[in-house]
């Protein structure tokens, strides 16, 4: 049966840990692997903005012997014009994998249903799940491995970024913390599928409004922008509501001394985190942004194996 990763939980915990082990290699070794030698062709089609995501993506389909088709919604027949399925059954029979940046989760599902060849989820509104595993590759490499470590979120929990670090970090056995004011932390149904991982992996998952607790001797600082793309009419309340969860020089004065910040960018420097932070010696946010490339080289590599 056709894998896709629509979420981050669309794969195991030990498919998480092979996948980081297979980046790994591919970042010691970037040319090794050729799944795609033809070159095949993979569809990544955007309904929203990217620097990151386009260039690691096109880049990493390169790498591996494959030619990208980078598409906008714009210029395509998505966007209300013709539904996920019918472009799915489309695709499906000229390409060897669709990635796909949207706004509803619904999408992407309806996308995977429709296809033999695998769907990445390259964010939508409720899951950005390859940005995950290049955290994980990232705190990997700072830090040695993800188990046991505790990771803290600050800001728009109810968010992809919120989200995926809570499942993504329970599956590789985080302890993650998420603070967020009443209003924005993450959807129930996301903690408890978080918090029954975790009982495997021996992760935990504790949300809070307490900024200072949620920092308290954490090894993995994090946060993200507070108006996602699709809330920009929201900007104003956002800024407010969210104001006291800023990831200053003294927050992370309360994490470990030797913890890292990671911010999945772009940043608004002086709102979400202030710039000496972003900006300071703790933080790893352009291993983070690389790590994008060889993460999703190796999930592309990994998906195509199991066709
Ligand atoms: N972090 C991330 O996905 O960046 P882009 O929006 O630039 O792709
Ligand atoms: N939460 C942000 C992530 C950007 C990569 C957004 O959705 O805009």
């Amino acid at each position: 049966m056709t894998r896709h990763f629509l979420r981050d939980d669309s794969i195991t915990p030990a498919e998480q840990a092979e996948i980081l082990d297979l980046a790994e290699r591919l970042k010691k070794d970037r040319f090794s692997e050729k799944p795609l030698e033809g070159p095949q062709t993979v569809a990544v089609i955007f309904d929203k903005s990217s620097t990151r995501t386009r260039v690691s993506f096109a880049v990493g389909i390169a790498d591996l012997g494959g030619s990208p088709l980078i598409i906008t919604t714009a210029s395509s027949q998505l966007g209300g014009k013709e539904t996920p399925a019918d472009t799915a059954r489309v695709l499906e029979r000229q390409v060897s994998a669709i990635v796909w940046r949207t706004y509803a989760q619904s999408g992407l599902e309806q996308m995977a249903d429709n296809s033999r060849v695998p769907v990445v989820n390259a964010l939508s509104d409720d899951f950005h799940p390859c940005q995950l595993l290049a955290d994980l590759l990232t705190i990997r490499e700072h830090k040695g491995s993800t188990q046991g470590l505790t990771m803290s979120f600050f800001g728009d929990g109810e968010s992809n970024m919120g989200h995926s670090y809570v499942l993504a970090g329970a599956m590789a056995g985080m302890h993650v913390r998420v603070a967020s004011p009443e209003g924005y932390q993450p959807r129930a149904d996301v903690i408890a599928d978080a918090r029954a991982i975790a009982e495997q992996t021996g992760g935990s998952v504790t949300i809070t409004s307490d900024i200072a607790a949620a920092a308290e001797g954490s090894d993995v600082m994090i946060t993200d922008t507070w108006v996602s793309m699709g809330k920009e009419e929201e900007k104003a309340r956002r800024l407010a509501d969210l104001g006291p969860y800023k990831v200053t020089a003294d927050l992370m004065k309360r994490a470990a001394s030797d913890a890292i910040f990671m911010h999945c960018l772009p940043a608004d420097r002086g709102y979400e985190v202030d710039a000496d932070v972003i900006d300071g010696e703790q933080s790893v946010i352009w291993d983070e942004a690389e790590n994008r490339l060889h993460a999703q080289k190796a999930l592309l590599v990994w998906l195509l194996r199991q066709q």
